[in-house]
């Protein structure tokens, strides 16, 4: 996989004749998750632009996903300078991972030294009920769970960028850190920011009860189909990475298979069994938690970038 040359100057350069100056220096940048696009609501003088605008994005085509950059004041007084993405690229949209992470390495680009990355997972941890916000503070994303799938693939992108990057320290305890204090100066309950492990698989699939059980044991807390290329990008650009998950469904692990040869045998000696039916997550109950959710992301993401000053 050999990354095309990315047209970051003519994206710049659209930016700089849209957007007035002060808004051209973003301090954060966040990227909004299935249904967390409201986020951008919370933005005041706010410039959209549109993915279609901008060489070098792709098309996200996923229901609940807008297209666009907003660009805008965030928090009070004069309010932080930022960037939010309203819709991201997956790789299970057919998107390379080069464009998968294009806007991150445009943001560092534009000078932004700290990102938020939110997104709507599964949960694997029997202790994190539907509406728990994670913060992430590990990954797991080998190429074998993933295909022949880094985001980091490629001939070096400059003699700045290290080719072999570690992630010991992939999620910032400084912004971890604000993500806490922030819950707390919003008196949220205790259960409603967690933290944890994420897991990334590629999609679109959802995962079978035996991969949700391998990935449990695996040590992972939360699954799902976005977010690790966007956070190596963001790494490998230097940014100090936030990644906020929003428990949308449980990821059900039965503890022992229906076993079909019990039932079977106990139909033929007479007895009838009754099985309740197998849970099944579904796209609309993710997008549907996100939008209940979407306020609680929002004031946590407005509280942690007032944080930041
Ligand atoms: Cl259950 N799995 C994955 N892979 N992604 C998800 C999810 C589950 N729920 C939300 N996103």
């Amino acid at each position: 996989m050999t990354t095309a040359a990315q047209p970051f100057a003519s994206t710049l350069d659209v930016l700089a004749r849209i957007l007035p100056a002060h808004l051209l220096k973003p301090r954060a940048a966040i990227v909004c998750g299935s249904g967390l696009s409201t986020l951008a609501s919370s933005l005041r003088e706010v410039v959209e632009v549109p993915y279609s605008a901008l060489e070098g994005f792709g098309k996200s085509t996923v229901a609940g996903h807008k297209s666009a950059l907003a660009f805008g004041l965030l928090g009070p007084g004069t309010g932080v300078p930022v960037v939010a993405m309203l819709g991201r690229f997956h790789a299970y949209e057919g998107h390379p991972l080069a464009t998968v992470t294009y806007p991150i390495r445009l943001f560092a680009r534009l000078g932004v030294q700290n990102i938020i990355i939110t997104n709507a997972a599964g949960a694997l941890n029997p202790a994190l009920p539907v509406g728990t916000i994670v913060t992430i503070h590990d990954h797991i994303a080998l190429p074998n769970l993933t295909g022949p799938l880094n985001a980091l693939f490629g001939p070096l992108r400059s003699p700045d960028h290290p080719r072999f990057l570690p992630l010991s320290d992939a999620y910032s305890s400084k912004l971890r850190r604000l993500a806490f204090l922030a819950a707390h100066r919003l008196s949220l309950p205790d259960s409603a920011l967690a933290e944890g492990t994420y897991a990334w698989v590629s999609g679109p699939s959802y995962e079978t009860p035996a991969e949700g059980r391998f990935l449990r044991a695996a040590g992972a807390d939360v699954v799902g189909m976005s977010t690790v290329p966007e956070v190596l990008a963001a790494r490998e650009e230097g940014m100090a990475v936030l990644v906020l998950s929003l428990v949308t469904n449980a990821v059900v692990i039965p503890e022992r298979y229906r076993s079909i040869k019990e039932e079977v045998k106990a139909e033929l000696a007479g007895q009838t069994v009754e099985q309740p039916p197998a849970a099944v997550v579904s796209h609309e109950e993710v997008l549907a938690v996100g939008k209940q959710k979407a306020e609680v992301m929002r004031n946590l993401v407005a509280q942690i970038i007032e944080l930041l000053d």
